[in-house]
């Protein structure tokens, strides 16, 4: 993409040039409190085409890292450009240079017809700024091993080391990821935060039936000399069927000897909680993730809906982040699809670009979000709206 440049504020977003790299990793490092040497090599996984600059008069003052890949609602999978390393020099904050930077990455996903984009807000207000809405959470489980009572593992299932997620462990993820609207569509950047995640060296086994994998676990285990005790950190945990997650619970338990806290992200009605015997786990939510729909016809046509659910919508978006979506649109769904093109005509539903965001992946309800003033519709629309975007809490178990 080329340059553009915002003649209000003398602000200009693009690319990332390479002369821009070595002071791009020290706003990046310095803004987030990790050692300089450690941004290069985080630009070289995202990949150099992936790293947007914002610059006044010529001096870099802030970028950003995009991520692209997808996320799976009614399980297909709808592209994302996610966002991570969002940064301005401290000397430059508090004019707009963030929110500038967001905006113009806005017009970017649209231009490209990239149907969303999805961040961790270590700032709500920024992002709300720009579109974006709370849309899901990341779910923390956590259990002390050794107050867990043993889990009956079936011997049906052998346990093996894996040299890491090859890629029979990637299918299995993917066909557990489908079933659960948020998880990701994980591109490379993703994997190597699951399988080579900062200051953690992990091993990856797969949990093997007659037919080939039902699961696998990649975890990480180590020691804090403050606590003379192990911490077991599962970076990553897939059971397709309940004795897989029974045979990874209970690979778990196996480190209790030493081990006082036993980690992992995920959904909390997955079958690895629902098999837990006991009160002795919290399920919290440390981070909620955001959405922000960057072009609706793309993202309303792509993602999956229920199979029995049938409706046709008229809505009004009234978006005014990104002028260039808002509009009409009629949607029609049947058989588990659905398609959204413009149009006009009286609208059954008006709503705005964040309300879009966080109806679309479930994560509010249209009944909230008219009681809030975000949405107008009808009782009948109303019904209709959570016939086809409602269900379980979406969640996201990577971070990124
Ligand atoms: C967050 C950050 C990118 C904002 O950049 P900026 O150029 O100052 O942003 P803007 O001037 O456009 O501010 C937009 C809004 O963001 C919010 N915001 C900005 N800086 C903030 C901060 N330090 N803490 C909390 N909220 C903040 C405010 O709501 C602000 O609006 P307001 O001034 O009307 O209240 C910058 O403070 C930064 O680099 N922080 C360190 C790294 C970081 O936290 N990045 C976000 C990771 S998700």
């Amino acid at each position: 993409m080329s340059e553009v440049a915002d003649n209000r504020t003398d602000l200009t977003y693009g690319p990332a040039a390479p002369e821009e790299l070595p002071r791009l990793a020290d706003v990046l490092s310095h803004g987030f409190g990790f050692p300089r040497e450690g941004a290069l090599p985080w630009f070289e996984s995202a990949g150099h085409d992936n790293i947007r600059s914002i610059r006044q008069g010529g001096l870099t003052v802030g970028g950003l890292i995009l991520v692209p890949m997808g996320h799976f609602f009614g399980g297909k999978s709808v592209p994302t450009l996610g966002v991570a390393g969002v940064g301005v020099s401290p000397e430059h904050r508090g004019a707009r240079a963030g929110t500038t930077l967001m905006r113009s990455l806005l017009a970017e996903a649209h231009a490209r017809r990239v149907a969303l984009s999805s961040l961790y807000p270590a700032t709500v207000t920024l992002y709300q700024r720009a579109g974006y809405e709370r849309a899901g959470a990341r779910f923390r489980i956590e259990l002390d091993p050794r107050a867990m009572p043993a889990i009956h593992a079936p011997d049906a299932l052998a346990v093996h080391e894996a040299p890491e997620v090859v890629p029979e462990l990637r299918a299995v993820y993917t066909a557990y990821a489908r079933r659960h609207d948020g998880f990701l569509d994980r591109g490379p950047y993703v994997w190597s935060r699951v399988t080579r995640p900062r200051d953690l060296v992990t091993k990856t086994f797969a949990v093997v039936g007659r037919d080939g994998p039902e699961g696998y676990v990649v975890l990480g285990h180590r020691f804090h000399p403050e606590r003379d005790a192990t911490h077991l950190t599962l970076t990553d945990a897939v059971a397709t069927t309940g004795r897989a997650a029974a045979r990874i619970l209970a690979l778990a338990l196996e480190y209790r000897s030493i081990c006082e806290r036993v980690t992992w992200h995920g959904s909390p009605t997955s079958e690895l909680v629902m098999l837990l015997p006991e009160r002795h786990h919290t399920v919290s939510i440390p981070d909620y993730f955001m959405v922000r729909v960057t072009h609706p016809e793309a993202a309303l046509s792509s993602r999956g809906y229920p199979a029995r659910a049938a409706a046709k919508l008229v809505l009004e978006l009234r978006d005014a982040t990104l002028p260039a979506a808002s509009g009409t649109y009629a949607l029609a769904c049947s058989g588990g699809a659905g398609v959204a093109t413009r149009a006009s005509g009286r609208p059954d539903v008006v709503l705005d670009e964040r309300a879009l965001a966080s109806l679309y992946t479930g994560f509010a309800t249209p009944w909230a979000l008219r009681a809030l003033g975000r949405l107008e519709a009808s009782d009948a629309a109303c019904e209709d709206l959570s016939a086809l975007f409602g269900g379980p809490t979406p969640c996201v178990v990577d971070m990124f």
